[in-house]
């Protein structure tokens, strides 16, 4: 679907999926009511659970957030276009439902072409998830998002997502950043920019999509450990997918298909193969995927998120 298309949609209050350098992004006028809640139908997701807003301009900041404190202006000149999100108090003109009810609001500024182009000829800024539904797996590709939705869902072609998982979220208390999901951008690399300590959100609440227990899930059972060979015994009768991530040599004779996350121990090779991994071996009917552990640092503090929540046996 063309740019002109798409604006025509979403001027009309419609939906379009969208690329962006992360996932594919569900997407609407993020300051009309009725054109956001169909966001919320389309995906089966909760009222409570905010969406991001994507701007194609720092100055677009002003016109959504208010009291911004210094800090988010330094994440945002050095990381913007990119994966960050930055939540901040938001102003009276976002409406309440883009942001689940909530005094702040998510604002990123993608770094995809098509949808920068896109969002420099709108009026409005862009509300957008990731365009799966409720849990799924997320789109890194336009005929994810198709699957998800349907082959006659507009969507914005702009090829595979060159970086494959989601934004890191940041957020402030004070003038100290909390990250409120892991992403590409790691804890260090804030704290770097800002030259201080900053938080990780540590709750047992269950208040983001992010951070409820299962999410970005296959319809195949995964089990996600840090002993494939033990799993692939106890489940030998299984047709079984190995997701490997190490170069360690394993007895994968009970194995029947492996993927490589990475050839070279790469993180962000493996976050940018990730998804696209899921969804194909989830359509390739397997009995189970096995996913070897990631280590819990820098880019793999992600990967190890979303693959703990991926597990669903
Ligand atoms: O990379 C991304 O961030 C992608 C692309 C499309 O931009 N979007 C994305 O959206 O991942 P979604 O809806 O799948 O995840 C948005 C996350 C949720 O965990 C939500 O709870 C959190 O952002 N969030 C949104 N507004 C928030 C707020 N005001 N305070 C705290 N968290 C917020
Ligand atoms: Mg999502």
């Amino acid at each position: 679907m063309n740019l002109a298309k798409a604006k025509e949609i979403l001027d009309e209050g419609g939906l379009v999926g969208i690329p962006t350098e992360t996932v594919y992004g569900l997407a609407a006028n993020a300051l009309d009511r009725e054109a956001v809640t169909k966001i919320f139908k389309a995906k089966q997701r909760p009222l409570y659970n905010p969406l991001i807003v994507h701007v194609s301009d720092l100055g677009d900041i002003y016109s959504l957030a208010k009291n911004i404190p210094n800090e988010a202006f330094q994440l945002a000149q050095e990381f913007w276009p990119g994966p960050l999100t930055i939540v901040l108090p938001k102003k009276q003109s976002v409406p309440d439902v883009t942001t689940g009810n909530k005094d702040t609001v998510a604002i990123r500024m993608p770094d995809h072409k098509l949808t920068l182009e896109l969002l420099e000829q709108l009026d409005y800024p862009l509300a957008a998830p990731s365009a799966n539904k409720y849990k799924a797996i997320s789109p890194t590709k336009a005929e994810h998002v198709k699957q998800a939705f349907g082959d006659d869902f507009p969507v914005i072609d702009g090829g595979q997502c060159s970086e494959g998982i989601e934004s890191t979220i940041v957020g402030f208390e004070g003038d100290t950043a909390i990250i409120y999901r892991h992403g590409l951008i790691t804890g260090e690399q804030i704290a770097n920019c800002l030259n201080q300590a900053v938080t990780e959100y540590n709750s047992e609440k269950i208040i983001m999509p992010g951070q409820e227990k299962k999410h970005y899930s296959p319809r195949t059972h995964l089990i996600y450990t840090n002993d494939p060979e033990k799993v692939f015994i106890d489940h030998a009768v299984t047709k079984t997918a190995f997701i490997q991530f190490s170069d360690k040599e394993y007895d994968t004779h009970l194995v029947d298909h492996i993927v490589y996350l990475t050839k070279e121990n790469g993180l962000r090779e493996a976050a940018e193969k990730l998804y696209e991994t899921l969804h194909e071996l989830d359509n390739m009917d397997f009995g189970l995927i096995v996913a070897e552990e990631v280590p819990d640092e820098g880019i793999g503090k992600a990967i190890h998120d979303k693959l703990s929540r991926a597990q669903n046996f």
